[in-house]
Protein backbone atom coordinates (compact mmCIF):
# COMPACT_ATOMS: atom_id res chain seq x y z
CA UNK A 1 0.00 0.00 0.00
CA UNK A 2 1.43 3.23 -1.06
CA UNK A 3 2.63 5.88 1.62
CA UNK A 4 0.50 8.84 2.30
CA UNK A 5 1.07 12.22 0.33
CA UNK A 6 2.59 14.68 2.22
CA UNK A 7 0.22 17.28 0.64
CA UNK A 8 -3.19 15.58 2.34
CA UNK A 9 -1.12 14.46 5.40
CA UNK A 10 -2.83 16.66 7.55
CA UNK A 11 -5.98 14.98 6.54
CA UNK A 12 -4.87 11.51 7.78
CA UNK A 13 -7.76 11.36 10.69
CA UNK A 14 -10.09 10.98 7.77
CA UNK A 15 -8.81 7.77 7.01
CA UNK A 16 -10.28 4.70 6.96
CA UNK A 17 -14.15 3.17 7.46
CA UNK A 18 -16.33 4.87 9.83
CA UNK A 19 -20.36 3.91 10.63
CA UNK A 20 -22.85 6.18 12.09
CA UNK A 21 -23.09 4.85 15.84
CA UNK A 22 -26.55 5.91 16.23
CA UNK A 23 -29.32 7.25 13.82
CA UNK A 24 -28.28 10.10 12.05
CA UNK A 25 -31.08 13.22 12.00
CA UNK A 26 -32.54 14.68 8.94
CA UNK A 27 -34.65 18.05 8.85
CA UNK A 28 -35.48 20.60 6.42
CA UNK A 29 -38.54 23.21 6.84
CA UNK A 30 -40.21 21.58 3.73
CA UNK A 31 -39.61 17.82 4.73
CA UNK A 32 -40.86 15.84 7.50
CA UNK A 33 -38.29 14.68 10.41
CA UNK A 34 -36.12 11.32 9.36
CA UNK A 35 -33.45 9.25 10.51
CA UNK A 36 -30.74 7.62 8.49
CA UNK A 37 -27.95 5.41 9.04
CA UNK A 38 -24.58 6.19 7.30
CA UNK A 39 -21.13 4.20 6.38
CA UNK A 40 -17.94 6.53 5.50
CA UNK A 41 -14.94 5.42 3.30
CA UNK A 42 -12.07 7.54 3.48
CA UNK A 43 -8.82 5.89 1.34
CA UNK A 44 -5.49 6.88 -0.70
CA UNK A 45 -3.48 5.64 -3.21
CA UNK A 46 -0.13 7.81 -2.90
CA UNK A 47 -1.52 10.88 -4.84
CA UNK A 48 -1.88 13.91 -3.42
CA UNK A 49 -6.03 12.92 -2.71
CA UNK A 50 -7.85 11.52 -0.82
CA UNK A 51 -11.20 8.98 -2.12
CA UNK A 52 -14.23 9.12 -0.58
CA UNK A 53 -17.71 7.20 -0.74
CA UNK A 54 -20.80 7.79 1.68
CA UNK A 55 -23.62 5.45 1.80
CA UNK A 56 -26.78 6.49 3.37
CA UNK A 57 -29.53 3.98 4.54
CA UNK A 58 -33.04 4.07 5.97
CA UNK A 59 -32.55 3.71 9.72
CA UNK A 60 -36.03 1.50 10.10
CA UNK A 61 -35.63 -0.75 6.59
CA UNK A 62 -31.82 -0.56 5.72
CA UNK A 63 -32.94 0.33 2.24
CA UNK A 64 -30.33 2.34 0.61
CA UNK A 65 -31.05 6.11 0.02
CA UNK A 66 -28.14 8.21 -0.68
CA UNK A 67 -25.09 8.06 -1.71
CA UNK A 68 -22.23 10.80 -2.77
CA UNK A 69 -18.39 10.20 -3.69
CA UNK A 70 -15.22 11.99 -4.07
CA UNK A 71 -12.02 13.93 -3.85
CA UNK A 72 -10.44 16.00 -1.27
CA UNK A 73 -7.71 18.49 -2.11
CA UNK A 74 -5.28 20.59 -0.34
CA UNK A 75 -3.84 23.81 -1.89
CA UNK A 76 -0.36 23.38 -0.98
CA UNK A 77 1.04 25.16 1.38
CA UNK A 78 -2.10 26.08 2.83
CA UNK A 79 -4.87 25.27 5.11
CA UNK A 80 -7.77 25.36 1.83
CA UNK A 81 -9.80 22.17 1.22
CA UNK A 82 -11.64 21.29 -1.77
CA UNK A 83 -14.39 18.51 -2.20
CA UNK A 84 -14.92 16.88 -5.59
CA UNK A 85 -17.98 15.36 -5.21
CA UNK A 86 -21.00 13.57 -7.30
CA UNK A 87 -24.19 12.74 -5.67
CA UNK A 88 -26.93 10.07 -7.07
CA UNK A 89 -29.52 12.02 -7.06
CA UNK A 90 -27.95 13.90 -10.21
CA UNK A 91 -26.05 16.15 -8.67
CA UNK A 92 -22.59 17.37 -8.65
CA UNK A 93 -20.54 20.38 -6.89
CA UNK A 94 -17.50 21.70 -5.71
CA UNK A 95 -17.37 22.54 -1.86
CA UNK A 96 -14.02 24.88 -0.49
CA UNK A 97 -13.42 25.87 2.80
CA UNK A 98 -10.54 25.77 5.74
CA UNK A 99 -8.93 22.78 7.53
CA UNK A 100 -8.94 24.37 11.48
CA UNK A 101 -7.27 21.42 13.47
CA UNK A 102 -9.62 18.28 13.26
CA UNK A 103 -12.26 20.21 12.03
CA UNK A 104 -13.17 21.24 7.88
CA UNK A 105 -15.46 23.93 7.61
CA UNK A 106 -17.21 24.01 3.97
CA UNK A 107 -19.14 25.98 1.55
CA UNK A 108 -20.47 25.08 -1.88
CA UNK A 109 -18.77 27.17 -4.76
CA UNK A 110 -20.05 25.29 -7.79
CA UNK A 111 -23.25 22.95 -7.76
CA UNK A 112 -24.69 21.51 -11.00
CA UNK A 113 -26.98 18.68 -11.55
CA UNK A 114 -28.82 16.68 -14.19
CA UNK A 115 -31.47 17.95 -16.34
CA UNK A 116 -33.96 15.96 -15.28
CA UNK A 117 -33.23 16.69 -10.94
CA UNK A 118 -35.90 16.28 -8.72
CA UNK A 119 -37.21 19.50 -7.80
CA UNK A 120 -36.65 21.63 -5.96
CA UNK A 121 -33.08 22.62 -6.45
CA UNK A 122 -31.01 22.99 -4.11
CA UNK A 123 -28.66 26.18 -4.37
CA UNK A 124 -25.98 25.91 -1.35
CA UNK A 125 -25.13 23.57 0.64
CA UNK A 126 -22.30 24.12 4.01
CA UNK A 127 -21.02 20.92 5.48
CA UNK A 128 -19.07 20.61 8.96
CA UNK A 129 -16.78 17.49 9.57
CA UNK A 130 -15.70 17.71 13.47
CA UNK A 131 -13.40 14.54 14.84
CA UNK A 132 -14.34 15.21 18.56
CA UNK A 133 -12.52 14.29 21.50
CA UNK A 134 -13.84 11.15 22.52
CA UNK A 135 -12.15 9.98 18.37
CA UNK A 136 -16.36 9.99 16.99
CA UNK A 137 -16.49 11.94 14.12
CA UNK A 138 -19.59 14.08 13.39
CA UNK A 139 -21.25 15.66 10.05
CA UNK A 140 -23.57 19.03 10.43
CA UNK A 141 -24.99 19.53 6.51
CA UNK A 142 -27.27 22.87 5.80
CA UNK A 143 -28.70 23.52 2.74
CA UNK A 144 -30.27 26.37 0.56
CA UNK A 145 -32.61 25.06 -2.26
CA UNK A 146 -34.99 27.28 -5.09
CA UNK A 147 -37.78 27.95 -2.12
CA UNK A 148 -36.23 27.28 1.04
CA UNK A 149 -33.70 29.38 3.31
CA UNK A 150 -30.20 27.80 4.41
CA UNK A 151 -31.35 25.59 7.32
CA UNK A 152 -29.84 22.53 8.47
CA UNK A 153 -30.62 19.24 6.34
CA UNK A 154 -28.41 16.57 8.13
CA UNK A 155 -26.65 15.82 11.45
CA UNK A 156 -25.19 12.32 12.61
CA UNK A 157 -22.02 11.32 14.55
CA UNK A 158 -19.81 8.06 13.19
CA UNK A 159 -17.48 5.55 15.49
CA UNK A 160 -14.76 3.90 13.32
CA UNK A 161 -15.52 0.58 11.97
CA UNK A 162 -11.98 -0.17 10.82
C1 LIG B 1 -34.87 15.63 0.89
C2 LIG B 1 -30.75 17.51 -0.77
C3 LIG B 1 -28.23 14.23 1.73
C4 LIG B 1 -32.34 12.01 2.83
C5 LIG B 1 -33.97 16.44 0.23
C6 LIG B 1 -34.33 17.56 -0.61
C7 LIG B 1 -33.18 18.08 -1.08
C8 LIG B 1 -32.09 17.30 -0.54
C9 LIG B 1 -33.04 19.26 -2.02
C10 LIG B 1 -35.76 18.04 -0.91
C11 LIG B 1 -36.17 19.13 0.04
C12 LIG B 1 -37.56 19.67 -0.24
O1 LIG B 1 -38.41 18.91 -0.73
O2 LIG B 1 -37.79 20.86 0.06
C13 LIG B 1 -29.71 16.80 -0.21
C14 LIG B 1 -28.31 17.13 -0.37
C15 LIG B 1 -27.60 16.22 0.34
C16 LIG B 1 -28.56 15.30 0.93
C17 LIG B 1 -27.78 18.29 -1.19
C18 LIG B 1 -26.12 16.09 0.56
C19 LIG B 1 -25.29 17.12 0.56
C20 LIG B 1 -29.12 13.33 2.23
C21 LIG B 1 -28.75 12.16 2.98
C22 LIG B 1 -29.89 11.54 3.29
C23 LIG B 1 -30.99 12.31 2.73
C24 LIG B 1 -27.33 11.73 3.39
C25 LIG B 1 -29.94 10.28 4.08
C26 LIG B 1 -30.77 9.33 3.90
C27 LIG B 1 -33.37 12.81 2.41
C28 LIG B 1 -34.78 12.49 2.61
C29 LIG B 1 -35.51 13.55 2.08
C30 LIG B 1 -34.54 14.48 1.54
C31 LIG B 1 -35.32 11.23 3.28
C32 LIG B 1 -37.05 13.72 2.09
C33 LIG B 1 -37.73 12.87 1.08
C34 LIG B 1 -37.26 13.17 -0.30
O3 LIG B 1 -37.42 14.31 -0.77
O4 LIG B 1 -36.67 12.26 -0.91
N1 LIG B 1 -32.61 16.30 0.26
N2 LIG B 1 -29.83 15.70 0.58
N3 LIG B 1 -30.48 13.39 2.09
N4 LIG B 1 -33.28 14.02 1.79
FE1 LIG B 1 -31.56 14.91 1.25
Amino acid sequence: SAELNPAVRSLEWLLGSWESDEPGEGTFSSIKPFRYTEKLHFSHVGQPVINFMFNAFNAESNKPLHRECGFIRMQPGTNKVAFIIAQNSGLVEIEEGELTGQQLNLQSKSVARISFAKEPHVQEICRVFKLQSDGRLEQTVSMATDNQPLAQHLHITYRRSS
